[in-house]
């Protein structure tokens, strides 16, 4: 304490040697973290042990002062847990609120927990730790949300739907393989999530302030104590590097852009207009003027969230890109954008795991809907060229007409008599009906990754195995 001073705010307990006056109070604002980085208790003291152990290991403190002060963090730990703890913005932040803490419970001994280390290594361990953890629950989340799809891409392996390019209806598909699309999707978002976790994983403490230590430190100790792969290799980048909590944002941002597409999937099948699918009450909200309505509110949530996480990304991107190396103040700015992102996709992957396990399929709404459009064109121009021997680009030709005279009857393919279309080619015969249906169109393709029922229960029991 800076008592020798007129000044009335004393300088900082931790740091505050040299400093005759404390803060300003504009500068405890913005210079504060503990608002936010509290969140890393866990974690912060969790490193502490791994330190203070190795410390002592190391003969670099006393095995009695290590003791005490393991027993005084896990105390703190309680104390927080159990929200008993006075937390401080005089003290910045989580380690030093930590720290101060342990001195008034052990005394003198505190002290020695911050030797051979500095709170750029220590925050940089926290964060990692943190991020690490979600990453391994986003994965075990996508998991349950590649389970529902499974689910119902089985139950719907038969049942025929229009597909769509430019959101006009294409050829039929199954809606179970449409299901399937999303479990490749999320499947590719859940990769991502486990090369994060890969690369994250070395062990950041022990880099010191950013050039090491002078102190017989046993990284590779403390790496193994706290769950890590290796120690990080040099000891500047360590302190400098934000990729581990990039890359999380940047595995958030793909994740939420598919969300967000499934979710405007929902907004637009659940509509009177489409009713291919009905939310559970459990997963929609009604109107306080027209009763009549049922809203999809989740999901419409869950594609706004999106832009949030899409915010956190640019952010964290913005922050990092002109610091020198190695620690600057700036990036104590990373983590109120990875816990917002975090927040935000557990959300919305829960809300979209709900929805599709509770919604009802309306397969008869979408059957009749895969049959309109003139969804089987493609269908009767395969049939020209395999049954009829045209070229593929004559036989389109000859589809278009075809198309064109129903259209101006006001009927389906399937319903214009032979005769017409036989004014149109001469060489059709009736057994082209058997490839107009919906159901034909869709059984016939079963080339790999197709849209067939066959193909698509083959690529269930591929993801089955691997969920
Ligand atoms: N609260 C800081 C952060 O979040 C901890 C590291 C502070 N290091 C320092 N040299 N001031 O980044």
């Amino acid at each position: 304490m800076a008592d020798d001073t007129t000044d009335t705010k004393s300088s900082n307990q931790m740091w505050g040697g040299r400093f005759a006056s404390g803060p300003d109070a504009i500068m405890e604002e913005i210079n504060a973290s503990i608002g936010f980085d509290k969140k890393l208790f866990a974690q912060d003291i969790r490193g502490s042990i791994a330190h203070a152990t190795m410390l002592a290991h190391q003969g670099i403190i006393s095995a009695e002062d290590k003791d005490k002060i393991v027993h005084g963090l896990n105390t703190i730990l309680s104390e927080i847990e159990s929200g008993n703890f006075e937390f401080s913005r005089q003290l910045e932040d989580i380690h030093m609120n930590v720290e101060a803490r342990l001195a008034t419970l052990i005394g003198p001994a505190a002290g020695r927990l911050h030797t051979a280390r500095s709170r750029n290594d220590q925050v940089a361990l926290d964060f990692r730790l943190w991020v690490k953890e979600e990453l391994q629950k986003t994965e075990q989340m996508l998991t349950g949300l590649i389970a529902a799809f499974l689910d119902r891409a089985e139950e719907h392996a038969e049942s025929v739907m229009p597909g769509f390019t430019h959101l006009q209806t294409a050829q039929p598909v199954t809606f179970g393989h449409h299901c399937m699309a999303y479990v490749e999707m999320f499947g590719r978002d859940r990769s991502r999530v486990r090369h994060a976790i890969e690369h994250l994983d070395e062990s950041p403490i022990g880099a010191a302030a950013l050039a090491g230590t002078g102190y017989p430190i046993d990284r590779h100790m403390t790496a193994k104590a706290l769950g890590f792969r290796e120690p990080t290799r040099n000891s500047i980048d360590t302190v400098s590097d934000r990729d581990f909590a990039i890359e999380f944002l940047s595995a958030a941002a793909i994740a939420g852009m598919h969300l967000s597409r499934l979710a405007e999937e929902i907004v637009i099948w659940s509509t009177p207009q489409f009713g291919f699918v009905r939310l559970s009450d459990a997963f929609s909200t009604g109107s306080s003027i027209m009763p009549q309505k049922k809203n999809p509110d989740a999901a419409e949530l869950v594609r706004a969230k999106t832009g949030r996480i899409n915010g956190s990304l640019v952010a964290l991107l913005t922050i990092m890109k002109g610091l020198p190396l190695a620690y600057s103040k700036d990036m104590q700015e990373d983590k109120e954008q990875v816990f917002d992102a975090a927040e935000s996709l557990e959300l919305a992957i829960a809300a979209m795991t709900g929805m599709v396990r509770d919604m009802t399929v309306n397969t008869a709404r979408m059957k009749a809907a895969a049959g309109s459009g003139y969804s089987t064109a493609t269908d009767l121009a395969d049939w020209l060229v395999r049954e009829a021997g045209l070229p593929f680009r004559d036989a389109h030709h000859v589809t278009g007409r075809a198309v064109a005279l129903a259209e101006s009857k006001g009927c389906d393919l399937a319903e214009l008599p032979l005769s017409d279309l036989q004014a149109i080619h001469a060489d059709i015969t009736d057994k082209v009906y058997d490839v107009l249906t919906v159901e034909a169109s869709v059984a016939s393709r079963k080339s790999f990754g197709g849209t067939a029922p066959s193909e698509v229960r083959k690529q269930i029991a591929f993801w089955r195995a691997r969920n």
